[in-house]
């Protein structure tokens, strides 16, 4: 059963009738432009074939209930008295309730069941996928208007004032704005988009390496605190504004992390650039030649990779019919992305697995994925 059957069916059996609305927001996997966010830079993500859901309809109170099938639990809230409980998942929801008050949307309250299969904690943005598929929920109860820069934006303020994770635009702003068949070239200072299709026969498979690391918001924060260091270097807003020339004619003044920091953030931002280019013009092994590249600067530069990232990724590029691979995401943990030929993909994520366990002893989980659409009511 799909899981819009899921949600609707549990939705029918406790309130009676059929949901008023089913609403759906995916998870995502960024092909390239990673850390770059943050620094006002360039981001290729794509929203992915999983997806949180709920079922939904709504009230004449100001209450929220929401019952999730994946933890089998019930929560009710009051939109009128919303108090941060640091009650896991949802905080998100509650999060965004409170995000949109702030913004001052007249919100009504509503009952739904909630479920999702993208996997939580991975680096595929199942917060994001809850905040997004949460503020599509509001508008079609409350009837907003769906506008999904707007909404992204809203969905960031509410993870990182209300959950308190300092993160970046990429992740809300691909959930509810992505392109089926696409992956899209976000500029994460002014929000503009441009879809750019995946060169043709190839497929992009996610390897969760099955790893977690639980100090990944520190490291997260150091981060930004370096770049922001480094922008300040060279007296520009964001490292956005630096230039590979720009950077290399000072490089020598700064102190040896603060240059590998903004040398990452600077030639990721010209790699991503050059991906979305291969992408238009159907080049696989350009792409991939970037994306390896990519993971290359994030472990030496940046140093947000892992053993496990590193490992996974060596046993993905083994294969012939692998384009390029890297890490994906935060970092630290969770998955890397590869860029495969779409016929032979299923022997590959076979491969990977039998490689990445020898390896490691780890057994990672492997998705082939399609690029879908953003937050919607189906
Ligand atoms: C996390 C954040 C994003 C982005 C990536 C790194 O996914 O939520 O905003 O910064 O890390 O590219």
């Amino acid at each position: 059963m799909s899981l819009q059957q899921q949600v609707t069916q549990e939705f029918e059996r406790r309130f009676g009738e059929t949901p008023a609305f089913v609403v759906r927001a995916p998870g995502r996997v960024n092909l390239i432009g990673e850390h770059t966010d943050y620094n006002d830079g360039f981001v290729l993500p794509m929203a992915i074939n999983r997806a949180v859901w709920m079922a939904v309809r709504p009230r004449d109170d100001q209450q929220v209930t929401a019952h999730s099938l994946d933890f089998d639990e019930t929560v009710v809230f009051p939109l009128t008295d919303l108090q941060d409980e640091d009650a896991g998942w949802v905080e998100y929801i509650r999060g965004v309730a409170w995000a949109l008050q702030e913004a001052d949307y007249a919100l009504a309250g509503w009952e739904s069941v909630v479920a999702g299969d993208v996997p939580i904690g991975a680096g595929l943005s199942s917060s994001a996928a809850l905040e997004m598929a949460t503020a599509r929920a509001f508008a079609a109860v409350s009837d907003l208007p769906w506008e999904p820069k707007v909404m992204a934006k809203l969905g960031q303020r509410a993870e990182n004032e209300w959950v308190g994770m300092n993160c970046g635009i990429m992740d809300q702003m691909i959930s509810a704005v992505g392109k089926a068949d696409h992956a899209l070239l976000i500029d994460c200072r002014s929000l503009e988009t441009q879809s750019v299709p995946l060169p043709p026969d190839t497929v992009v498979v996610v390897l969760d390496t099955d790893t977690r690391r639980g100090l990944v918001d520190s490291a997260y924060n150091e981060r930004r605190t370096q770049c922001e260091a480094a922008a300040e270097f060279f007296g520009v807003p964001a490292l956005r504004d630096v230039s590979i020339e720009q950077f290399e004619a000072r490089a020598g003044e700064l102190d040896v992390l603060t240059r590998r920091r903004a040398r990452h953030v600077v030639t990721e931002n010209a790699r991503t650039l050059q991906a979305a280019g291969a992408m238009r013009q159907g080049d696989a092994g350009a792409l991939g030649q970037l994306m390896n590249a990519s993971h290359a600067s994030l472990r030496d530069d940046f140093e947000v990779s892992s053993d496990a990232l590193n490992a996974i990724v060596d046993c993905a590029r083994q294969e012939d019919v692998c384009f390029g691979a890297r890490m994906t995401g935060a970092g630290f943990g969770g998955c890397a992305v590869a860029l495969v030929r779409q016929d032979a993909a299923q022997p590959f994520t076979e491969h990977v697995t039998v490689c990445y366990q020898s390896a490691t002893g780890l057994t990672p989980s492997t998705y082939i994925c399609t690029a879908t659409a953003g937050a919607s009511v189906v």
